[in-house]
């Protein structure tokens, strides 16, 4: 059985990071609220907890707890930053509002032995963020680091296996920060590093198998990672059982539909059906301009044509009743605080239609993207499929201000294929967030050869972001742009002008519309 680490949010992003870094570790984790009771952390049995670091002080009214209890539990403790802070407090040391934090890179002073620290030079850079220090550890503890303006940076109960870090070892910035969180669960937790790819394969086919049994299942491909896995993991679990079904928009990126007939049909041998419905989302599509009524035209017409496919499936009694969703572990955390105010309103591909009643199989559920990319990888599926960036479910749609016809997707189609091109020939796909073309609803004069044009000019887009709730513009070489530009107007037909938008998010959204 799986050893799991719980890891305690005391707030903002803190948790999920952690969370992931212990995964790295090859440790299963899975986050929960600061408000679990020690009864709770027991029924879970987990082989350790972190507490993450949060936006508040420990001072604040209200401020994040936790019960008391659960340090009584035997479980070892790792407290991070808020977490430390108030591990300190709650067990009868003292935390100094100081009034001088310490934020950014910050060197830490190791003081004798410690196994989070082993075989650690005497010195090393540590990310620090906070405004309260502890000043004296409880009883019990011994201080192991020290920084300049945190006497107690490092603290350990080795008996009670209670350990406090006042640094951020999950953000890269820490040197060493991975080294110390596997110590504390290999060598405190003494939890072995069992959870890999392969591992998450075989449990996840394990229990496919044991939810659908002998029944039918039914997928919506949308040409994006996340279906992908979720489709090769079901397939590689029952096989012949799963249908798998594209909806082919029009608004899909280039040779996207041939690339995932290719690879599900011919390499996995999975029914896959093709619904080449561009006729009936261009009709559909006709005449409107305002971004919200093309978004619930899309979601709204993807359900239908979905649920053909799913009604005839099931003439006769024998249909699907499972169907799968691609739904990731950041959607699950997500959807359970409720944050979030409603921008633009979503429409994730494979929705479930609402009077069609199936069974969710959601194998990616307790699973972070980059795992997602990973298991794609062990599972055979080709690099073009697992490495893609980020696409909106509505496509080009939201990517074509104004009017989206047959004529303006294929504009747009052609010219993101270069843009993406010279991106991955540059070696930058994959550390952009998404790098992708925008078609205004303007058109401007320009001279080609001899000849005045009037035509539509491309706007690149290309952000950096960890989880798209904010972005920066990326800072893409001159030549890079160049490249490009050149490009889309020699290539593209109906291209006259290339422009690039620079503007992070906040103020701009991603994607146009
Ligand atoms: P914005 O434009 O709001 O986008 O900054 C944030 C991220 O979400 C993607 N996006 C969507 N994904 N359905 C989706 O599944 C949608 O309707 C949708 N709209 C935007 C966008 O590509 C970016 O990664």
């Amino acid at each position: 059985m799986t050893q799991n680490v719980l890891v305690v949010d005391f707030g903002a992003q803190y948790a999920q990071l952690i969370a992931r870094r212990v995964r790295e570790a090859h440790v299963y984790s899975e986050i929960v609220p600061s408000t679990i009771s020690a009864d709770e952390v027991r029924a879970k049995a987990p082989a350790a907890l972190i507490l993450s670091g949060g936006p508040k002080s420990v001072y604040e009214v209200p401020a994040p707890s936790l019960d008391p209890a659960i340090y009584e539990l035997g479980i070892p403790v790792l407290g991070i930053c808020y977490g430390a802070q108030l591990m300190a407090l709650q067990l009868g040391g003292e935390v100094a509002n100081t009034g001088i934090g310490e934020y950014g890179r910050t060197d830490m002073t190791r003081i004798g032995t410690s196994v989070l620290m082993d075989e650690w030079p005497a010195s090393v850079t540590c990310w620090m963020s906070h405004g309260d220090a502890i000043a004296t550890a409880p009883e019990g503890f011994v201080v192991t680091g020290s920084s300049p303006e945190g006497p107690v940076a490092v603290m350990e109960d080795v008996g009670r296996r209670l350990h406090a870090v006042q640094f951020h070892p999950e953000v890269a910035h820490t040197e060493r920060g991975q080294d110390l969180l596997a110590n504390f669960l290999h060598h405190v937790a003494e939890i072995p590093p069992t959870w890999t790819n392969t591992s998450i394969i075989e449990d996840q086919v394990a229990a496919i198998r044991t939810q659908v049994g002998t029944e039918k299942v039914l997928c919506a491909l949308s040409g994006g990672v996340d279906s992908a896995v979720a489709a090769a993991l079901v397939t590689k679990a029952v096989g012949r059982q799963l249908t798998c079904v594209f909806v082919d928009t029009g608004l899909m990126r280039k040779d996207e539909g041939e690339q995932i007939e290719e690879t599900f049909t011919r390499q996995f041998g999975v029914e896959l059906i093709h619904v080449k419905a561009q006729d009936r989302f261009f009709e559909a599509l006709a005449g409107v301009t305002d971004p919200e009524a093309k978004r619930k035209i899309i979601g709204g017409l993807f359900i239908q044509e979905f649920e053909t496919v799913a009604r005839e499936l099931g003439k006769g009694g024998d249909g699907p009743r499972f169907l799968v969703q691609g739904t990731l572990y950041p959607d699950v955390i997500e959807s359970g605080s409720g944050h979030a105010a409603n921008i633009k309103s979503h429409h994730n591909v494979g929705g479930l239609p609402e009077d069609l009643s199936f069974d969710l199989v959601e194998p990616l559920r307790n699973l972070f993207k980059d795992e997602v990319r990973h298991v794609g990888e062990e599972l055979g599926l080709p690099a073009e499929i697992v490495w893609r960036q980020p696409f909106p479910g509505p496509g080009l749609g939201v990517r074509i201000v104004g009017e989206v016809t047959r004529e303006r997707a294929e504009i747009l189609r052609n010219a993101d294929y270069v843009v993406v091109d010279e991106i991955k020939k540059a070696g930058l796909y994959r550390e952009l967030w998404q790098s992708f073309a925008v078609l205004p609803a303007v058109r401007t004069v320009g001279v080609m050869g001899d000849g005045r044009t009037y035509a539509y000019p491309i706007i690149i887009r290309a952000v950096t972001s960890d989880d798209a709730m904010t972005a920066d513009w990326a800072r893409l070489p001159y030549d890079v742009i160049e490249k490009i530009a050149n490009r889309l107007i020699r290539e593209v037909d109906g291209v006259n002008r290339v422009a690039l938008d620079v503007t992070s998010k906040p103020p701009g959204t991603i994607e146009w519309e």
